[in-house]
């Protein structure tokens, strides 16, 4: 059989209410994360994946978003007559990353809506759903493994991450059991933000999903959970349930994950990443040690 062609699906259509008023007429995945805006870095993790089409859907605001996406000719010309390459590849780098498509989700009515916006476009194969303010870096492998094991067992695939007991509330938990690999567990069953005495685990779901198209027809009949909102975790619940199914199964991340969308995690990003960057790092470093030490 040959290999699977995956596409990516990134929802990006949240309000993004705890990061305002900066997404106030920005986008929460568009807020630079040293000097790229997150949603650049999980496009990069797609490819690096092997997925060469993506499909962003987009909210109000959804003008700076796929401007981004964009080549943008009258800056290229300036670039290119100064001799500037290396801006230009800056500028350059995302618009030639990947062939990126947008819908748009006309309410925020929960990811689960959102994903279901990707119907049309995904069509009869399975794809991946990466959140576009959940970076996975990029010296650590997550997706490719998703991937390889949906493949394998054309179940859906969910991240998994231990979290402290107490930041539980904030995620998808999962009640688990032990496979063969001890980086890949059975998914019984999933609960939206749960209070910690009721979370099955303290293993939460992060933001990447290897699905088959079958999720979209649960997604349709899926009412509004948690918030109000169409949830993914409810859907992907009715999954993990149907004893007749592929199933679920979650792949446990260990590596390192950056929340964008929460404003501590952001900074703490910043702080890490730029930190170990070649351009930035050497003179960062001393200065975050000084500054630390004078706390
Ligand atoms: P979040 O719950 O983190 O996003 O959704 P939010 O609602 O924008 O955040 P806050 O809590 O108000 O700050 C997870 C992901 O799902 C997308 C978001 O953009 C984010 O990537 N999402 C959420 C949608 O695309 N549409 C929705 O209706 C809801």
């Amino acid at each position: 059989m040959p290999p699977m062609k995956f596409k990516a699906v990134i929802p990006a259509a949240g309000l993004g209410t705890r990061f305002l008023p900066a997404t106030k007429a920005m986008p929460k995945e568009m807020l630079p994360v040293v000097d790229k805006p997150a949603i650049q870095y999980v496009v990069e993790e797609a490819v690096q994946a092997g997925i060469e089409d993506v499909l962003i859907i987009i909210g109000r605001n959804k003008n700076n978003l796929s401007n981004h996406f964009d080549s943008v000719p009258e800056l290229e010309d300036k670039l290119r007559a100064k001799g500037d390459t290396s801006k230009l590849q800056k500028v350059m780098a995302s618009s030639d990353l990947a062939d990126i498509h947008f819908v748009r989700q006309g309410e925020p009515k929960g990811l689960g809506h959102a994903v279901l916006r990707a119907k049309a476009h995904v069509g009869t194969q399975s794809f991946a759903v990466l959140l576009g303010d959940d970076l996975i870096d990029e010296r650590d492998v997550l997706l490719t493994t998703m991937l390889a094991e949906h493949e394998r067992t054309g179940a859906a695939i969910v991240a998994l991450m231990e979290v402290d007991p107490d930041q539980i509330h904030l995620y998808g938990a999962a009640d688990v059991e032990a496979t063969d690999n001890p980086d890949v567990v059975k998914v019984k069953g999933l609960v939206e933000k749960p209070q910690r005495e009721d979370a099955p685990s303290n293993l939460a779901i992060i933001g990447r999903y290897v699905l088959s198209p079958a999720i979209f027809e649960v997604l349709e009949r899926t009412q509004p959970g948690k918030g109000g909102e169409i949830q993914l975790t409810d859907a992907l619940q009715e999954v993990a349930a149907d004893p007749t199914g592929p199933g679920v199964y979650g792949v446990v991340f260990r590596g390192r994950r950056y929340d964008t969308g929460d404003r501590v995690d952001y900074i703490k990003a910043i702080v890490q990443l730029a930190a170990d960057r070649d351009d930035l790092g050497p003179e960062l470093r001393p200065w975050f040690k000084e500054f630390a030490a004078g706390l």
